[in-house]
C-alpha cells in the first residue's frame, strides 16, 4: 500500500488518496465501455482522480464495446455520466484534459480485424500521448466474454511496457469455473499482472479495519476467543435487484455478495497481523482465514427470498414479480450463516454473517461483541444496563467506528446504561470519502495488488459457496419467506436465538 506524503496530507483534496509516487504513463482500455459500470463507477472515478491530479501525466482511455459509436459521442456520454454520478464539482478544464486522450472503438471480441484496430489505436496513443506501451485492460464485461479477452490480449501483450488485467466479479460461477479461469489467466499472465476486483476492499472503512486492528495497541490483545463472544457481519441493502434479473437469477445473494464482499470482511476481521502491508503478506494472512473456515451444516445457513413489502413508505414488489424473474424462481436474495474459523485465535467463536436485498435499510457493519464483564460488583442494582461491550465498524452509511460501554447514569445509586463512544469520518476528516473505484483504479496503475483478490483466495471462497449450494440443491425452499422491508426470514433470528443471542438492531 502507498503512504501519504506530507505535501498530500496538507491538501484536503488529496489527503485520503495521498500517494508517495504517481503512476507511470499508461493507457486504460475499458472493455464494456457502454455498460452501467463504466458510466456509474469507472468514469466518475477517473474524473475524481483527474480532479485531484492523481492520474499519470501521459494518460489515455480507450473505451471499447460492441455498439458503433464515435469518439465524440463517447465523450459526450461519459461527460453526462460524470455530471450525474460524480462526487466532485464538474469543471470543464479538468474534463477537457481527460478528453484529450479519450477514444472509442467498436469491436467484436472474437474478430481478428477488430483486434488489429485496437492494437493500432494503442500504438497511436503511445506515439501521440506518450503512454509508453503500458496498458491496463479493464474487463467490465459479462463472464462469458472473459476467456476470449484473456486469450486475445495474451497474444497481443505489449512488449515495451507492462500489461495489467482488471477483472470484475463475478469471477467464475463456482469452484470449477473459477479454477478454469485462473488456469487460463496463469497460462497467459503472471499473477502480479492480474487484478481481481472486489470493490469492498477499496472502501475506506473496510481498509480502516486494518488500521483499527494493527495501528492501535489496545485491540489486538483482546481480539480473540478469550475476550470476544461473537462477531456479527451485516451487508444489508434496501434496494432490490434493479433491472439485473438476467444476472441475479443465476447468481443469487450467495454468489453476488456472500462469495466475495462478505467473506472478505470475515477475512479482514479475523486475519493475523501481516508482517508488512505488501500485497503478498496481507493476502497470505487473508487466505489462511478463508482456508480455516469450517463448512457450516444446513442448520447453520438460512436462505431467503423477499416477497412484497414496504421500503421507506413505498410498496415494493416481491422478487418473483420483478421483471425478468421466473414466477417460481428459487433464487436466494438473503443469506445468514454461522461460520466458525478453525484456528487457535477463533476456535468456538461464532461469526454470524448475513446479506440480503430489500432489507429494512442499507447497512454494512462489522460488530465485535466482547464477553460480559466476569464479575460486575453491582449486578443486583444495575439491572438491564449491564450489557457486553460492542465495537462496531460502520462500513456504510454513517461511516465510522463506535464502542458501546456501560456508564453510570448521574444521580444517587448505581444505575448503569450503555452509551456510545463514536468516531465519525464525516466529522473528523475534511475531505469526503473517496469512492472505492478511485482507490482501486489508482492502485492498478501503481501496480499495487494489496486490495485485490488473489487466485487462491477466490478458490477458497468458492469452495465454501459450492458446499452450501450443494446442500441447497437437495431441498426445495418455500419462497418467498420474508417481507421486503424486514430483516429477513424468522429462521435467521432463530439461528441466533438457539445460541442465546440475537442480531444487533439500532
Ligand atoms: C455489487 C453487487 O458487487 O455490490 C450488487 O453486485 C450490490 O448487487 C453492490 O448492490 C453493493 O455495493 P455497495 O458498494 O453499494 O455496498
Amino acid at each position: 500500500m502507498t503512504v501519504a506524503t506530507e505535501q498530500h496530507q496538507d491538501n484536503p483534496l488529496t489527503e485520503g488518496l495521498g500517494i508517495a509516487r504517481t503512476p507511470e504513463s499508461c493507457a486504460l482500455v475499458i472493455f464494456g465501455a457502454s455498460g452501467d459500470l463504466t458510466q456509474k463507477k469507472l468514469f466518475p472515478a477517473l474524473y475524481s482522480l483527474a480532479f485531484r491530479h492523481l492520474l499519470p501525466r501521459n494518460f489515455a482511455v480507450l473505451g471499447v464495446a460492441r455498439s458503433e459509436g464515435t469518439d465524440e459521442e463517447f465523450r459526450e456520454r461519459m461527460k453526462a455520466a460524470v455530471q450525474e454520478y460524480g462526487r466532485d464539482p464538474f469543471r470543464d478544464d479538468i474534463w477537457d484534459t481527460l478528453c484529450e486522450g479519450m477514444h472509442y472503438l467498436d469491436m467484436d471480441f472474437g474478430d481478428d480485424a477488430s483486434w488489429t484496430k485496437v492494437t493500432r489505436a494503442l500504438s497511436d496513443v503511445d506515439k501521440n500521448i506518450g503512454t509508453g506501451g503500458n496498458r491496463v485492460y479493464y474487463f467490465a464485461v459479462p463472464p462469458s466474454a472473459i476467456s476470449t479477452l484473456v486469450e486475445e490480449i495474451g497474444k497481443r501483450r505489449s512488449k515495451e511496457g507492462w500489461n495489467r488485467l482488471v477483472i470484475e466479479k463475478p469471477f467464475g460461477y463456482d469452484l470449477a469455473s473459477a479454477q478454469e479461469l485462473n488456469a487460463l489467466l496463469s497460462k497467459e499472465f503472471d499473477e502480479s499482472e492480474v487484478f481481481r476486483i472486489d470493490h469492498y476492499l477499496g472502501k475506506e472503512t473496510v481498509q480502516n479495519m486494518l488500521a483499527l486492528r494493527f495501528a492501535n495497541g489496545i485491540f489486538e490483545p483482546v481480539w480473540n476467543r478469550q475476550f470476544i463472544d461473537h462477531v456479527q457481519i451485516t451487508v444489508a441493502e434496501s434496494i432490490g435487484i434493479e433491472n439485473r434479473a438476467g444476472y441475479y437469477e443465476a447468481a443469487g445473494v450467495i454468489r453476488d455478495v456472500f462469495q466475495n464482499h462478505l467473506l472478505q470482511l470475515v477475512a479482514l476481521t479475523a486475519m493475523e497481523p501481516p508482517s508488512d502491508f505488501s500485497a503478498e503478506s496481507v493476502r497470505n494472512e487473508k487466505v489462511k482465514v478463508l482456508r480455516s473456515l469450517h463448512t457450516p451444516g444446513p442448520k447453520h445457513v438460512v436462505r431467503g427470498q423477499y416477497g412484497r413489502g414496504w421500503i421507506e413508505g413505498e410498496e415494493v414488489v416481491g422478487y418473483r414479480e420483478e421483471e425478468g424473474v421466473a414466477p417460481g424462481s428459487i433464487t436466494d436474495t438473503f443469506i445468514a450463516a454461522k461460520l466458525y474459523i478453525d484456528n487457535w485465535r477463533w476456535a468456538d467463536t461464532p461469526f454470524y454473517v448475513r446479506a440480503g436485498k430489500r432489507l429494512a435499510r442499507r447497512e454494512t457493519t462489522i460488530a465485535i461483541q466482547f464477553q460480559r464483564a466476569p464479575h460486575p460488583p453491582f449486578e443486583a442494582i444495575a439491572g438491564e444496563g449491564l450489557r457486553p461491550n460492542v465495537l462496531v465498524v460502520h462500513v456504510q452509511p454513517d461511516e465510522g467506528v463506535s464502542l458501546s460501554i456501560g456508564a453510570k447514569v448521574p444521580g444517587a445509586g448505581m444505575t448503569i446504561r450503555p452509551v456510545h463512544m463514536d468516531f465519525l469520518y464525516g466529522g473528523t476528516f475534511r475531505q469526503g470519502i473517496p469512492e472505492a473505484y478511485e482507490r482501486l483504479i489508482l492502485d492498478v496503475m501503481l501496480g499495487d495488488a494489496t486490495l485485490f483478490t488473489r487466485a487462491d483466495e477466490v478458490t477458497e471462497e468458492w469452495s465454501l459457496v459450492d458446499a452450501i449450494v450443494g446442500f441447497w440443491r437437495r431441498d426445495k425452499p418455500v419462497f418467498p419467506n420474508y417481507e421486503a422491508g424486514t430483516w429477513g426470514p424468522h429462521a435467521s433470528d432463530e439461528m441466533l436465538h438457539r445460541d442465546g443471542r440475537s442480531w444487533r438492531r439500532h
